[in-house]
């Protein structure tokens, strides 16, 4: 698993570029102290038109969204943001890599009334290859269903990807991990299914794709939406339904889908086997039409790319 962060040589921090073993915040800023800070992950793809970066405009309006349900108001707007990231992978030179934008509180108040605490915002890229390890894309990976369950809509906002909601996700992955398997299912409060630690997820039964609903207890993916357009172009039929826990067992594929986790194929879920025990034509499929059009290789039909080294 490529469990330690890549590097580069800059970090953008609002409107300047500084050195990345520079790129500092206060111990007692809010958001180390009560994990107040929004933060996305954005792949940028190596096409052969140069690097281009996977749906920003989507993850850049999540950020923003995310600011605003925290009662942050962002010091920079969407086109700003976009510059921004265009501007970190330049200067560091990279080609396929990943995006960490946080807007986050620094330092200032004491306590959870935290508008001492002033709003800054960082953006970070640095070349990161397969998250669920050498091997997940092509051969799926082993999953559990979690002990720990997400939180109820009324405790934290889930259309917010705020770093304190991901203790619970950590619990998870971790507990994962311990007991031999790659990745978690987590249940929601009412005990139906409602995705990974990181990732949102998918299951094939009968040729029909199905996902479980927005419901409010998982964020909602920009993966998740590109495959649901994927499949709709290729004709197979999607149902966004509560999904029980027994049906990943007798799901005939399953995958997950997320920026770091791309498409990845689960060929067991707790030890049980599903369908041949490895990945699935419908899962191959839509892996295959997502990867083409990140990096370049067949027409950008959904405008979901923005190129580098092109003029906004
Ligand atoms: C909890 C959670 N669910 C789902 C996803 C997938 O979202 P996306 O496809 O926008 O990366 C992520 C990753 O950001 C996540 O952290």
């Amino acid at each position: 698993m490529s469990g330690r962060i890549g590097e580069s040589e800059w970090i953008w921090h609002d409107g300047t570029l500084v050195p990345w073993a520079d790129a500092r915040i206060h111990l007692l800023s809010t958001a180390v102290q009560f994990g107040t800070s929004v933060f996305e992950g954005i792949r940028c793809y190596a096409t052969p038109r140069g690097p281009a970066i996977f749906r920003l405009p989507e993850h850049l309006r999540r950020l923003l969204d995310s600011a605003t349900i925290y009662r942050m108001r962002p010091a920079h707007t969407a086109a700003e943001l976009t510059g921004a990231c265009i501007t970190v992978i330049r200067e560091n030179g990279l080609d396929a890599c990943y995006l960490r934008p946080m807007v986050l509180r620094g330092y200032g108040a004491a306590g959870l009334f935290a508008e001492a605490s002033p709003i800054e915002t960082w953006i970070a890229a640095w070349p990161w290859g397969t998250y669920l390890g050498a091997g997940a894309l092509e051969e799926g990976i082993d999953a559990c269903t979690s002990s720990w369950a997400r939180a109820a809509p009324n405790t934290f906002p889930v259309a917010a990807k705020a770093a304190g909601h991901y203790n619970a996700a950590q619990l998870m992955k971790a507990q994962a991990v311990a007991d031999g398997y790659s990745e978690a299912i987590a249940l929601g409060p009412g005990g139906l299914v409602s995705e990974g630690s990181g990732q949102n997820l998918f299951l094939v039964r009968d040729g029909v794709l199905v996902t479980p609903f927005l419901d409010g207890t998982s964020l909602a993916g920009i993966t998740r939406d590109a495959v649901l357009a994927l499949a709709r172009d290729r004709g197979i039929p999607v149902r966004e339904q509560h999904v029980p826990r027994e049906s990943l067992y007798i799901a005939d594929e399953l995958f997950f889908t997320g920026t770091a986790s791309e498409i990845t194929p689960i060929r067991s879920v707790d030890r049980i086997p599903l369908g041949e025990g490895r990945p699935g034509p419908i899962t191959r499929t839509l892996q295959a039409d997502y990867l083409a059009i990140a990096t370049g290789e067949v027409e950008d039909r959904h405008g979901w790319l923005t190129h580098v080294g092109e003029p906004a």
